[in-house]
């Protein structure tokens, strides 16, 4: 099974999530390519595409947006997913909600119907931002510190690739880490 992963990111944050995914989905079996947004190929070919982004008040990067609206006939096409970084996921899933209200608007708007968005934290490095950005998050009080969460990603790929078409073992996926969407938007599940 081919899957292409695609990532928009400024610090690298992103990048590193989604390498993190694909080797948990190469482990699963799946070959994978894991690529810039800025360079990613249309989804042809593929049999299933997972696509991330960080945030920049409340919107993920703009090349991811105008990457799935330039590839939104082959993205619905096949089985989908989403993944977004931010820091407003740094203190658990109490701003999921809020963070889900980022894309779904542009999903709504493509009539994309992910099998999952994953929702994970990022970090607050400032040597890793460029200076306005990093004055930005001073003047706002933003924590320092890397939040980013690995296992939680290693989990969220363990509920997705079996949705995706990809079969990983489920015993080793914590109940308390599944994808949040399983448990609450049930208007993002693709009925298996
Ligand atoms: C100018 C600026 C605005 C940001 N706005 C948000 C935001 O609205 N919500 C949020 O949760 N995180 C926000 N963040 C935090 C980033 O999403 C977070 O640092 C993430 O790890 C960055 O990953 P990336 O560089 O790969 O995109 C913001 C960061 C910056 C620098």
């Amino acid at each position: 099974m081919k899957i292409l992963v695609v990532y928009a990111t400024h610090s690298g944050c992103t990048e590193d999530v989604a390498r993190r995914i694909g080797t948990a989905l190469r482990q699963g079996g799946a070959e994978v390519k894991v690529i810039p947004v800025e360079s990613a190929p249309a989804p042809a070919g593929f049999d299933a595409v997972i696509v991330g982004s960080g945030v920049r008040a409340g919107k993920w990067h703009g090349p991811a947006i105008r990457w799935i609206e330039k590839h939104a006939a082959a993205v619905r096409a096949i089985p989908h997913a989403m993944f977004t970084v931010c820091l407003m996921m740094r203190d658990g899933q109490k701003k999921a909600p809020e963070v889900l209200a980022f894309t779904q608007p542009v999903f709504d708007r493509l009539d994309l119907k992910p099998v999952g968005v994953g929702l994970f934290p990022g970090w607050f490095v400032p040597e890793k931002f460029p200076l306005f950005e990093r004055i930005i998050l001073k003047m706002m009080k933003t924590p320092r510190g890397d939040f980013r969460d690995f296992d939680a990603v290693d989990s969220w790929v363990s509920v997705v690739a079996p949705r995706l078409g990809l079969a990983i073992s489920m015993d080793d996926v914590p109940e308390n880490q599944a994808d949040p969407v399983a448990e609450g938007d049930s208007s993002l599940q693709v009925e298996m």
